[in-house]
């Protein structure tokens, strides 16, 4: 019917248009899929009740145990959210994953690798134990300790350049604000709270400075790593710190690159092995994303390319992790493929 060439035109045309048709389809079908998987996990688990609020920090037993938020924003800046998503809670052992981010912007991959070391520890995030396990290996290569346990973390703040505490602090507050794309501030009465109860924090810094892993005023970073701990966040805020990783070091929302995107898989990786203490091995089977928690109730997960997704709910179990984030982004990612190690080829 057609000459030859024109029919290969015709059928030319017609494949670009189905791939056009094909992409506005999915592009058109993507953020309702995101937002069903957020409203699903949200309605699944908001009668959930199990774990308990922190306590050994006073400030984090007063907080609301149903406190509730899920978000997830895209790689591209999409925002989907359910729940609570205004209260701000504070930030805790999250903090250690920009802090240690910051480290590696400013002294590279190897700095973390060789002062603190990338290495599980398999114990809590506050073990004496693990710190006397990586003490005989000072001097002789990196330890088997990581930046995300309280050691490794009181470490990581103490290797932040600034000739003093506030301008460790700027840098550190500056990470979390890039991260974040907004102006966080300090909760005060948690800061007071874990200041006037860190004893066991302030025996970790003392020992990790008789070791030599931390080499300056080890008081000093351990004041700073309180405070960082009681920086303030709403479930947003940690959903876009997460697409920010998820972005290669790109907010999606302000559109800074916050970090060099050479230097993100580093930050990813430790997050894989150590981000939920000794309880990462399991999450990774079930997930396959790296991800950070934090005692205030909080948890990020990343998806490389694809998403940042955070929930707060404060219960948590024995590991130190809260029970209702854990399931809420397991349910959202698996709904929406987010798991890395299923990535599929295009054929
Ligand atoms: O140092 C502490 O104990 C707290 N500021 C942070 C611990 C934490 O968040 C552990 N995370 N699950």
């Amino acid at each position: 019917m057609f000459p030859k060439s024109l029919s290969g035109s015709l059928a030319s045309i017609v494949a670009v248009l189905a791939v056009v048709i094909g992409g506005l389809v999915l592009t058109a079908q993507a953020p309702a899929d995101a937002q069903k998987a957020v409203d699903g996990a949200y309605n699944q688990f908001k009668t959930l009740k199990e774990g308990k609020n922190a306590d050994y920090i006073p400030a984090l037993a007063k907080v609301d145990p149903n406190l509730f938020g899920i978000s997830l924003v895209t790689a591209d800046g999409k925002v989907y959210s359910a729940g609570d998503i205004k209260t701000e809670v504070s930030i805790q052992s999250i903090s250690k994953v920009f802090t240690m981010a910051q480290v590696i912007q400013e002294q590279g991959t190897e700095s973390i690798e060789k002062r603190i070391g990338v290495d599980a520890t398999g114990a809590r995030f506050n073990s004496i134990i693990a710190i006397e396990g990586v003490r005989n290996v000072v001097g002789t290569g990196a330890p088997e300790m990581n930046a995300l346990v309280n050691p490794g973390a009181i470490s990581a703040t103490s290797m932040v350049r600034g000739n003093t505490a506030d301008a460790v602090w700027a840098k550190i507050i500056g990470i979390h604000n890039d991260f974040a794309g907004r102006q966080l501030k300090v909760l005060q009465d948690v800061y007071k709270s874990e200041s006037d109860s860190n004893q066991r924090n302030q025996a970790i810094g003392a020992l990790m400075f008789a070791y030599g892993y931390i080499k300056t005023d080890w008081k000093q970073a351990v004041d700073l790593y309180t405070r960082q701990c009681s920086i303030g966040v709403n479930v947003k805020d940690l959903a876009t710190m997460a697409a920010t990783l998820a972005a290669m070091g790109k907010n999606p929302v302000t559109g800074k690159q916050v970090m060099d995107a050479t230097k993100v898989p580093a930050v990813l990786a430790v997050m894989a092995t150590a981000g939920l203490y000794d309880d990462s091995g399991k999450w990774l089977y079930h997930t396959g994303l790296p991800a950070k928690s934090g005692v205030g109730g909080g948890i990020i997960a990343v998806s490389p390319g694809k998403f940042g997704v955070a929930v707060v709910s404060p219960p948590l179990d024995d590991a130190g992790n809260s029970v209702r984030a854990q399931r809420a982004i397991t349910e959202v990612s698996n709904t929406l493929n987010g798991n890395p190690y299923a990535a599929r080829t295009s054929r």
